[in-house]
Parts: C-alpha cells; structure tokens; sequence
C-alpha cells in the first residue's frame, strides 16, 4: 500500500464524509481515467481495437477467478447485477413441489423475494430464519432445515446490521446434507477475502458498485463447474454460444463455461472499469483491506459507545462485523438525524432500525471524527 497515494485515488471533496460504500461506492481515480479513456477511445476510433477490449474482458475473468479462488475462469460469469445472477440460479435449478429454501429473515429483498417468487410457480416454500442472541446465525438457519430443503441463500455480511455470517459453517453443512449453497457476497466482495472452495459455495454473486468501487451494471457470477448443466437457460443469444464468433452456422451449441449466461454483448464499459478498480485491490492486497475495515469499523463502535444516547445495532463480537456499523438514537426522531447528518455532507444511510455508516479501507480517522463530530453536535 506505500506506493499508492490514496489522496490521488480518492480525491472526494474536502467537505465531505463518504461513508456509504455498502449503498454505491465512489471510483477510484485510476478507474475514472479507464472510464475517460474508454470514452475518448471509443469517440475517437469507434470500435477499431475491440480485439483488445475482448482481451481486457478474459482478463477481467482471470481477475476475478483470482480474487474468488474459483477453479477455473469457466466458472465466471459477468452478468448485469446480482439480481440477475440469483434469478439465474433461482429459474435454472429444478424445483419439485415440498422443496424448501432458507434464507435469513431480514434479506435484502434481491435474496428474497427471487425464492419467493418461486412459492406460487413451483410450490417452493421459502422458510426465514430469525437471529436471536441464543443462538449463532448459523444455527438460526441450519434448524429450518430439513430432507425437503434444497437450498440454504445468504449474503455474507447483512445488508442492515453489518453482521458477518459464517460461509465456511453454513458451506460444509450444506455439503454434507446436499443442500446448494449461495452466497448473496455484495457487502464483502473487496472488503473480506473469499475463497469460494473454502465455503463450499455453489453459486456466489454480486455487483461491482459498493466494495468493489466499481460501476452499477457489471456483476460476478460464479457457478461451481459441476452445476453449469444443473441450470436451466432461458435467456439465448450470440453471445453464449460455444463458438460465438461463428455468426452463420445453424448447428450451435451452448458455452461449455459460465459464459452460458450471458446471452448478448457484454458491458465494455464496465469491464474496463471494473478490471481498473480491481487492480487497486490487487495492489493493496485483501488482507490489508479488512484490516484497514475492521480498524474502522472498531473505531467506530468505540466512538459510539462513549454516546449513551446512542444505541449501537450492530454485533461487535470479533468476526461477527465487517465494514458496516448500524446505530440509532435511543430516543428521537430517526430520520431527522438522519437528514441533518446528509445536511453535513455526511453520506451515509437509513438501513434496518438505525443509521448505517460504512467507511472503506481508505477512509481516514478524520472522517470518522468529523462524521462523529456532527453527531455529537445534533445530541447535545
Ligand atoms: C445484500 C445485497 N444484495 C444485493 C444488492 C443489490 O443487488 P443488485 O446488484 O441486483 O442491484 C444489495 C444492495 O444494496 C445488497 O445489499
């Protein structure tokens, strides 16, 4: 991280308290120029080297193969958001009548309302586990299940409280009792190292525009090997066929690798955004990432909990937080604290019962403290 100036990658107004990544993150400057220079390019010479744009999408896969521990690039998809990618799993896997899904109770609605959707075409049932303090998440969810259930779908850090869920818990026992295993991991990608065999996950998605500092619009979609034929298609197009340059031949066959969800042409622009912002984390390397989070995130609750108007929502038990720190005014009106801290230029969001703050690995302490500092000002 010492040769990256994180004040020339992070420019953001002075001003201004950025601490929204789990909504949509700014981008780096390096991936603004890739933006800028795609732009001009495309202007200037319309699609003259797009043999080297298709080059920057394989690289794009090898990157993200890379930062999920997939096997293989054949496992990688890229796809318009996460949404799309569950749909895929939820409307290509074969549902018979009785067969349950369990998933967390407050989901945000993507890992939700795909595998309810479900309830009224196929019969599916979708059970949602409520967390208590007297049992772990994993418990939570685990006790739902039973012969009839054929898929457990979490997102690896709670979309509201921040909580981090055990993948490698869930992931095992999935394993064990035949159960698909998904993982909604758009509020970790970038923040938390994943390594998709270590969960024995099955199908793992999310969008690049939160931790990934990248656009809305491009997304990952990993598909274990063996369950690519599991999948059912229903969207066809040039661009999923295994010989896709082969424009005339009438005797086409489906991509033998996760390219068979991608029916049409793919997100240029957001390849070369996405594969910029990447190379950051490349650079600074993940480990580096959480703990710069977990800094924060840590700094955070110590700072809160000196306030005793304030109630902290999220679970400060070590590996139980990531980058996301939910509070609330124990007394008071929510949203007007909510609206006075955007006043600030505090960005941040109303999420679940509180104020969702939610700073990245470049986020300096003086951002937390003017953000805190504001906070303090509208209590007393
Ligand atoms: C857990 C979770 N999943 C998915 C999404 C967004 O899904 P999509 O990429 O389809 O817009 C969000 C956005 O807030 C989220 O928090």
């Amino acid at each position: 991280m010492t040769n990256i100036d994180l004040k020339t990658e992070f420019p953001l107004q002075t001003n201004l308290c950025h601490l929204n990544h789990a909504a949509v993150g700014p981008w780096p400057y390096r991936t603004m120029l890739a933006i800028k220079q795609f732009a001009e390019e495309n202007c200037n010479q319309g699609s003259l080297s797009y043999k080297r744009w298709m080059g920057k999408e394989l690289y794009l896969r090898k990157q993200l193969q890379t930062l999920l521990n997939a096997q293989s690039t054949q496992e990688i998809a890229l796809l318009k958001n996460t949404s799309e990618a569950l749909s895929i799993v939820a409307y290509g896997l074969d549902w018979q009548v009785g067969n349950n899904i369990v998933i967390p109770a407050e989901e945000f609605p993507s890992n939700r309302i795909v595998w309810q959707s479900l309830t009224d075409k196929y019969g599916v049932e979708v059970r949602l586990a409520h967390f208590s303090t007297n049992e772990t998440p994993e418990e939570s969810i685990v006790k739902l299940t039973d012969h009839n259930t054929k898929l457990i779908s979490v997102s690896s850090v709670q979309y509201a409280t921040g909580l981090v869920i055990d993948l490698q818990k869930l992931g095992l026992y999935c394993n064990k009792k035949n159960i698909f295993f998904c993982v909604d991991a758009i509020q970790s990608l970038c923040a938390l190292p994943i390594d998709v065999q270590q969960i024995s996950a099955d199908f793992v998605m999310a969008d690049g525009h939160k931790w990934m500092l990248a656009p809305e619009g491009l997304a990952v979609f990993y598909c274990k090997a063996q369950h690519l034929e599991k999948l059912k298609l229903y969207q066809y197009g040039w661009h999923m066929t295994q010989d896709s340059g082969n424009y005339t031949t009438q005797h086409w066959q489906v991509a033998e690798s996760a390219r068979r969800f991608e029916c049409g042409s793919p997100n240029m622009l957001g390849i070369h955004a996405l594969s910029a912002s990447l190379s950051l984390f490349e650079e600074v390397g993940l480990e580096k990432v959480k703990q710069c989070i977990l800094d924060n995130t840590e700094y955070l609750f110590a700072q809160l909990s000196k306030l005793p108007e304030i109630e902290l929502l999220t679970e400060t038990t070590k590996g139980r937080y990531a980058g996301i720190v939910n509070f609330r005014l124990r007394e008071g009106n929510q949203d007007k604290l909510f609206n006075f801290l955007t006043k600030q230029r505090v960005i941040c969001a109303q999420r679940g019962d509180g104020i969702r703050f939610s700073p990245h690995f470049y986020t300096r302490k003086e951002k937390l403290d003017q953000a805190i500092g504001y906070l303090k000002s509208y209590i007393k």
